[in-house]
């Protein structure tokens, strides 16, 4: 997407929508999860957004530090009850530039793959092992793209709504040779028309495990959600858990 930068996807249009918009309803599962592998160590969470995980992980007792560059986003974080109690390094999350280690480091809802190439990606999973404890784990989730190879003609047009006053509609087109998706979600309503663009470079399991292996990471564990569903070839989703 020509003059595409990831920051776009997050600006104060986002962040003051986001909680509205985004309830997977998996929120519970994810922080019971995350706290297990915690066991009351610190955590830090990369691309920690709104807090949408990291706050109520938080309000059982963890550390949790975070990762984000869109100031608009932690801004509503900052914004919520607890918000002021975690430390958050405004930048990019694949250097991963904190002091310390932790016990738990994760990223989660598709993220890593908003880092656009596979040199970062692999980045992202050295600098998260540097900053591991001898017994962390990095976790990572993320889509499994087996829908994408799908798609009639690679692309699809969703209704997301159809309102009296607004339509919403995703705009999704795929590239298999680069592994990249744009996407946009666009509004349309009497106030006018709004983009909200996204890209993202996908991986498969097996080359995140590889990218885990560069990094002296081995997998421990893989599920199909945060209920620990076991992992098919029917899967959508991937939760993978990284230790030494
Ligand atoms: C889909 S939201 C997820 C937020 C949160 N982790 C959650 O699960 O609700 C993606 C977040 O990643 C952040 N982000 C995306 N790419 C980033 C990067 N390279 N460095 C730092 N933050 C990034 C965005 O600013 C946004 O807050």
């Amino acid at each position: 997407m020509e003059n595409y930068k990831p920051v776009m996807s997050f600006g104060e249009d986002v962040a003051e929508t986001y909680d509205d918009i985004v309830q997977r309803g998996e929120e519970t599962a994810t922080v019971a999860f995350l706290e297990q592998l915690a066991r009351g160590g610190a955590a830090l969470e990369l691309a920690i957004g709104t807090g949408r995980i990291a706050l109520p992980l938080s309000a059982r007792g963890i550390r949790v530090d975070g990762i984000d560059f869109s100031a608009a986003m932690v801004a509503e974080l900052r914004s919520k009850p607890g918000g002021d109690q975690i430390s958050v390094t405004e930048g990019d999350f694949v250097d991963v530039a904190v002091p310390g280690t932790y016990r738990l480091i994760y990223v989660v809802f598709n993220t890593l793959f908003n880092l656009l190439t596979q040199d970062e990606q692999v980045r992202c999973f050295e600098n998260a092992a540097n900053h591991l404890t001898d017994d962390g784990s990095f976790v990572v989730e993320a889509y499994v793209p087996a829908f994408l190879h799908r798609l009639s003609n690679d692309q699809y047009v969703e209704a997301e709504a159809i309102r009296v006053d607004e339509v919403r509609l995703d705009v999704l087109r795929h590239e298999m040779a680069t592994q990249m998706i744009e996407e946009s979600h666009v509004s349309l309503s009497p106030a006018g028309v709004r983009l909200n663009p996204l890209v993202q470079r996908y991986a498969w399991p097996g080359e995140l495990d590889l990218m885990a292996r560069i990094a002296g990471l081995r997998l421990k564990e893989r599920w199909a959600g945060w209920n620990r569903e076991p992992f098919t070839s029917t899967s959508g989703n991937c939760v993978s858990v990284y230790g030494r």
